[in-house]
């Protein structure tokens, strides 16, 4: 398998996804490692867009603990209902910000951060496991197309 990703620069968002997920397939669907797809995900995506984080936090005892992420350091725990993850955990549904400053309680492990989205990734009962946060240097760059797109590439780890 080639390493390199194949992206038009120049297509839309949703072409580029489009584009993303055969390769995202292959990269993770022959590999069992859930570490070593979490990694490349996380990459494969922040090239793809040139995201400023894309990373993971898993729920453990009852607060989020940063996992897998490609970007710059990023605070290590969060708890339920505090900041976007902790939102998105807490209700259960994905949190699109098109401005960080604008969303109260706003967690800022990068001063570089605009705008974001995070999803939760739901185990077989329907429990939060995990979000996956992405994050962007610009305003308003993220929505239903990335949580359409977002969540179809998730469902590749399962
Ligand atoms: N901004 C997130 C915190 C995680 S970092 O952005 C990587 C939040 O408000 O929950």
């Amino acid at each position: 398998m080639s390493k390199d990703l194949i992206i038009d620069r120049n297509a839309s968002k949703k072409e580029r996804y489009e584009q993303l997920i055969p390769q995202m397939e292959s990269l993770i669907l022959g590999e069992s490692n859930s570490l070593a797809n979490h990694s490349n995900f996380c990459a494969a995506l922040k090239q793809t867009f040139n995201f400023l984080w894309v990373g993971f936090y898993h729920v453990i005892d009852d607060e989020l603990v940063l996992g897998t992420f490609q970007g710059p350091i990023a605070c290590t725990r969060i708890k339920k209902g505090r900041g976007v993850c902790g939102t998105a955990w807490e209700k259960k549904e994905v949190v699109i910000v098109e401005d960080v400053d604008l969303f109260p309680g706003h967690i800022a492990c990068s001063s570089d951060s605009r705008s974001e989205i995070v999803l939760p990734v739901f185990d077989n009962n329907g429990e939060v496991i995990a979000i996956l946060d992405v994050d962007h240097s610009e305003l308003k760059t993220f929505d239903e197309i990335d949580h359409i797109y977002l969540n179809r590439l998730l469902a590749l780890l399962k």
